[in-house]
């Protein structure tokens, strides 16, 4: 096998080349082959200096992930990272793409780091459940200082090369099509300087004030993760004991989490998330449809939030509305969305124009025909949505895919009134759907394979993760919401309180609780407004106007600022429900309120994947995680049911007299 490594002689110069494909990921043979060129770089006496830099379209994006938790080949990259930094002749990294996580490292490791102008450096550790495990926690406060090695470490999101340039972290910024030889010419420059500089060597300032701020203001985004903690104290650890001593805890913190079951689940969901966008029977390389402009029917919430996103990556949106009252604040509200981004840094002002220039508002239906994908976002209702594509087949150009935003409904029922289902395909979007991570593409019985692939690749150009779901009521995510809602409800009767509920599920991580977050979607939601019909406890709630943080009142009651406080008046209504179902009541712990309410959406999951409507479990668990904020560290839903034990799951079920899913039972989810 030809190493990935190989090396050029520039005079004076040898540049080592890494050759990796797709991103240069410092997996054995990368690490073997920069060991060796080290070497040859060191033995050769005509040689002054040596550059590390990558071909295609990174520079190293990290450790090679699939290799771990399988037996480590020598040498591992820590070795690599002293033996580059230990060179009697001066190294230079010369980036560009991302540098990542051990690539970073690599590149802290060599003395001087040159980089294009569009380059990112970063440890994303923190992702994976790590931390920089090759020296990255003791050599980033070393030369960046504390403040920017916390932000690297346990936030985990890349620098830009300039920012990075001002901490420190890049020498020069080269040339954006001329690195080689930019690199070369910077070798050239500092060949004789000598001490050569090594990060190892330098000392790291402690700076307490800076920790305690930087865990304050991140308390929340921490929340019931492990990492973020660990990367911290290895950065302080540098702040405090000589190198060694430091990179010894920096490896035994590293050990630790690789083991623990944190960094299982996220690692998880990161082969989990590329997995989603493959199509089992659909090739790769099918050819796509273009789609230079997108429809959008409604200029609602969702309208205009899925207009957003297409906007934002700059595809022209044609936007539909009946009134023009509503065209005129859909199309206010969005230019409100993309100006409060820009006045919180995050977007420029040129960028919310470009965006808006993009966007044609119309009251005219037949403006679809010219456009390569209309989406429809109307309510949820089948004969609007029926009329709307019969509609659309007469107009839409011929190859033009069409698309509902529908949450709930049939989409071949849908199909079934074009003369087109081939063209037709579900794009489930989630509220707010320009925030939003996560897209149901739901294939319907004749959705043409060319329309699926050109779907999944538009929402990764929207930065959504797309996941395919089968027809059946809810898909994946809403239908396995159900049998929860169904608990929660039966739980408030039997003696648990709202409280109780919430609060066993934020606990677990969830953002919030099944009763906080029909407050904050709106209690109303669903309801038939018929007030002399109350069947439960939602609707004599709804009917009272109890609608939720909107009115102050809900499951919970509301101050100004929406801070919630359990409702004396819930209770009441509870109470009366109990004694008008003549409810027998236990009490409820908190054990029983995961397996009713948890436990059954995984049951809920398995079928759905018996059933074929997910291609595989780790799609459930990406549809959670992005769709309803299933905490990472856990994995999604049937990751976690894996790490808890199907047989803990299905005796938790069977408990409660729930129908186990046959594969749960037998362990054989895929
Ligand atoms: N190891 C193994 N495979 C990797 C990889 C890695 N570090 N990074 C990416 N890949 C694979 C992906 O799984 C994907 O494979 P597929 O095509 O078979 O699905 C392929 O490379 C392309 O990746 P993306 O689809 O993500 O490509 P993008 O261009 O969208 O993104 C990227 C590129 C920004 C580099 C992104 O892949 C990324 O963020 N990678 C992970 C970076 C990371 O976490 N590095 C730290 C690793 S841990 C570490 O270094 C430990 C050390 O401290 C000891």
């Amino acid at each position: 096998m030809t190493s990935p490594i190989r090396t050029e002689r520039h005079g004076e110069v040898l540049v080592i080349i890494s050759d990796n494909p797709p991103v240069n990921a410092l997996g054995a043979a990368v690490r073997q082959g920069l060991e060796g060129a080290i070497k040859e770089g060191v033995a050769d006496a005509t040689v002054e200096a040596m550059v590390i830099r990558c071909e295609g379209r990174t520079f190293f994006a990290g450790a090679d992930i699939t290799e771990f938790g399988k037996p480590m080949v020598e040498p591992g990259l820590p070795t690599v990272v002293d033996m580059i930094e230990a060179s009697t002749k001066p190294v230079i990294a010369a980036i560009h793409g991302t540098a990542l996580g051990g690539g970073c490292e690599v590149a802290l490791g060599c003395h001087y780091r040159v980089a294009v102008p569009s380059a990112k450096i970063g440890t994303p550790e923190v992702k994976l459940g790590l931390l920089p495990g090759a020296g990255g926690t003791q050599r980033l406060p070393r030369i960046a200082g504390v403040r920017v090695a916390l932000e690297l470490t346990a936030k985990g999101d890349p620098m830009p090369a300039k920012k990075a340039q001002e901490a420190g972290l890049i020498d020069r910024i080269v040339g954006e099509d001329s690195l080689a030889a930019d690199a070369i010419a910077f070798a050239r420059e500092v060949k004789a300087k000598r001490p050569i500089p090594r990060a190892s060597e330098r000392e790291a300032k402690p700076d307490p004030e800076a920790v305690a701020a930087f865990q304050k203001e991140n308390a929340r985004r921490f929340r019931g993760f492990d990492a973020p903690a660990a990367n911290i104290a290895c950065v302080v650890k540098a702040t405090e004991a000589p190198f060694a001593e430091g990179i010894a805890f920096e490896r035994q913190e590293f050990m630790r989490l690789m083991m623990g079951n944190q960094s299982a689940a996220q690692r998880h969901i990161f082969f989990a998330e590329r997995q989603a966008a493959k199509i089992d029977d659909v090739p790769a390389d099918t050819v796509r449809r273009p789609i230079n402009r997108v429809g959008v029917i409604g200029a609602g919430t969702m309208g205009g939030g899925i207009s957003m996103n297409f906007l934002s990556a700059g595809i022209p949106v044609t936007i539909v509305e009946m009134q023009q009252e509503a065209l005129d604040l859909g199309t206010a509200t969005i230019r409100k969305n993309y100006e409060a981004t820009a006045a919180k840094g995050r977007m420029k002002h040129e960028q919310v124009e470009a965006a808006m220039a993009a966007l044609t508002p119309t009251l005219d239906f037949d403006a679809l025909g010219e456009c390569d994908l209309i989406i429809e976002a109307v309510y949820e209702n089948m004969e609007v949505k029926q009329e709307i594509f019969t509609r659309l087949d007469t107009i839409a150009k011929p190859g033009a895919i069409l698309a509902s935003n529908t949450s709930y409904l049939n989409i071949d029922e849908i199909a079934a009134c074009t003369a087109r289902p081939q063209d037709v395909v579900g794009m489930h979007f989630f509220s707010p759907a320009n925030v939003m991570k996560l897209l149901e593409v739901v294939r319907g019985a004749k959705t043409a394979p060319d329309v699926l692939a050109t779907v999944m690749d538009l929402a990764k150009k929207i930065r959504k993760v797309a996941v395919v779901a089968g027809v059946t009521y809810g898909f994946i995510g809403n239908r396995m919401l159900m049998p929860r809602q169904v608990e929660a409800n039966k739980l408030l009767l039997e003696g648990a309180t709202p409280e109780q509920i919430d609060r066993v599920h934020v606990a677990f991580g969830m953002p919030m609780g099944p009763f906080q977050m029909a407050d904050l979607a709106g209690v109303d939601i669903g309801w038939h407004r018929d007030p002399n019909r109350i069947e439960n406890i939602r609707d004599a709630l709804a009917a009272e106007g109890r609608w939720g943080q909107k009115k102050q009142a809900g499951f919970y009651d509301y101050d100004e600022k929406r801070n919630p406080t359990p409702s004396p008046r819930v209770a009441e209504i509870i109470d009366e429900w109990r004694a008008k179902t003549d409810t027998p009541q236990h009490d409820v712990t908190d054990e029983e309120i995961i397996e009713r309410t948890l436990y059954t959406m995984v049951n809920e999951g398995a079928l759905i994947l018996e059933e074929g409507m997910a291609q595989r479990a780790s799609d459930v668990d990406v549809v959670w995680i992005y769709g309803y904020g299933w905490p990472v560290y856990r994995g999604g839903p049937m990751f976690w049911a894996k790490t808890e034990g199907y047989e803990k799951v299905v005796a938790g079920l069977e408990k409660h007299g729930f129908p186990v899913a046959r594969s749960l039972k037998s362990g054989t989810i895929k």
